[in-house]
């Protein structure tokens, strides 16, 4: 031991994507949870509208999750699925790909979404190796994308502080532009009407790279992190036919739509655009133990089984991929979506929640107002030479008032458990209307 432990120190606790020391001054401390609510440590009520970190989709403490989970850890602590494997990950595995459009038939188990991006990365590099293709090396991203944290995720990624800090990144990386275009498509209701035509821009990069060199396109099908991006009418559509055209892969990351957040299983459902791999990760354990499941077509799979040129087929995975607690939190999490049809439940309540939040138009520094299933985005302007002040005193403010929202940029993200009722999505967006007026 190199120094004196102190009560209530936290210094030592580096925190993720935080300003750290403004944290420390005025902290936000969580000691429990249920159903809607978080307990802060004074005692208070919070209501979860960004369910956790858009992960606990079917509530906080679940009961059929928590004993799956108890039951598991008292049953088998950890195996390894290097050469051993139980009987639960075959089991999980059949019941995810059943989730997910016909012909992505396949799982690979990894421990969070940016590994499940990783995965996906390596695993169209490797598909076009084995099939003889191995020119088809670059991936090509989106402007303002986000894919996690990896090297991967945020070469191909868009977010520019998420990968100005880290040097060189991953080469032969190209970036689609965004689809983000206020002038055209504020306060729309759902997807905007307008930008179909931005998925035109692969043509630009097939024909400055040459296609026969792409091995894959990844998009989030609904950005988040960046901001809360719909999908313009028609694009995913678009992108799928010139993918289909250049015989390049296309990866939907839904590591935050995946489990019913629009109110099917996949966005690719939703959009009735099927991808050759899907990338998840959050509402498949509810957040409960961290896992993550790449989602692999038929074709990809086959060709590996077909093509491989050593015993193992694929050398890639991890000490903890298909761990059985995340395994028993992510068969109990299916089977919770199931029992509560909360899928439907979420189409159900979409309109209500359109309605609730485009009623803040009109409110001081609303930008624009975006949403999709149980997915809210609220845009503010700026302060001069302050980016992303607003919505980030927004978030104190509404801890304070009894709220827990997420401020990405200055757009304020909303991604409620789906089993928020009608009165609370009420309550929410009547103390955001508030907190808007407040802030300067
Ligand atoms: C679309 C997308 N991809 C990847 C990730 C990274 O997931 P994780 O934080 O579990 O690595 C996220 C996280 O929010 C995400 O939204």
């Amino acid at each position: 031991m190199n120094r004196q432990l102190t009560p209530n120190d936290m210094s030592s606790f580096w925190m993720p994507f935080t300003p750290n020391r403004d944290f420390q001054a005025d902290p936000r401390l969580i000691v429990a949870a249920d159903g809607m609510y978080y307990t802060a440590h004074d005692g208070r009520q919070i209501l979860d509208a960004t369910a956790g970190l858009w992960c606990v989709n079917a509530g906080h403490n679940d009961p059929r999750i928590v004993e799956a989970v108890q039951r598991q850890i008292a049953t088998l602590d950890y195996a390894p699925h290097f050469n051993f494997a139980t009987p639960q990950a075959f089991e999980l595995a059949s019941q995810v790909a059943a989730l997910f459009p016909e012909g992505l038939n396949h799982v690979f188990f990894t421990n969070s979404g940016s590994e499940s991006v990783d995965t996906a990365l390596k695993i169209a590099l490797h598909y076009h190796r084995m099939r003889g293709d191995g020119a088809r090396t670059r991936l090509i991203g989106r402007e303002r994308g986000y894919h996690g944290t990896g090297f991967g995720g945020i070469s191909v990624g868009g977010i520019v502080k998420n990968r100005m800090y880290f040097g060189g990144l991953l080469t032969g990386v190209d970036h689609l532009r965004h689809t983000h275009d206020l002038s055209r498509n504020a306060f729309s209701r759902g997807c905007p009407e307008h930008g179909a035509e931005l998925a035109d821009d692969l043509i630009r990069i097939a024909e400055l790279h040459d296609p026969s060199t792409i091995a894959a396109v990844i998009v989030e099908p609904m950005a988040g992190s960046t901001g809360v991006l719909l999908p313009p009418v028609g694009y995913l559509k678009r992108l799928r036919e010139l993918c289909d055209r250049y015989g390049i892969l296309l990866i939907f990351d839904e590591v935050i739509t995946a489990y019913g957040r629009l109110g099917k299983a996949s966005a690719a459902e939703y959009f009735g655009v099927k991808p050759d791999l899907i990338t998840t990760a959050k509402g498949l354990t509810n957040g409960v133990v961290p896992m993550g499941a790449v989602i692999v077509d038929e074709k990809i799979h086959a060709s590996a089984m077909a093509n491989a040129d050593a015993p193992i087929e694929l050398f890639h995975g991890y000490t903890y991929s298909a761990h059985p607690l995340a395994v028993a939190a992510a068969t109990a999490t299916l089977e919770s979506y199931r029992a509560n049809d909360l899928f439907a439940r979420v189409a159900a309540l979409a309109p209500v929640w359109e309605e609730a939040i485009h009623s803040l138009r009109g409110l001081p520094h609303v930008l624009d107002l975006r949403n999709l299933g149980l997915v809210g985005g609220i845009e503010l302007e700026s302060r001069p030479g302050q980016p992303g002040a607003r919505a980030y005193e927004a978030m104190k403010r509404a801890w304070a008032e009894g709220l827990m929202i997420r401020a990405a940029g200055e757009t304020i993200q909303l991604s409620p458990p789906f089993i928020i009722s009608e009165s609370e999505i009420q309550a929410l967006f009547g103390k955001l209307a508030d907190i808007l007026r407040q802030i300067d």
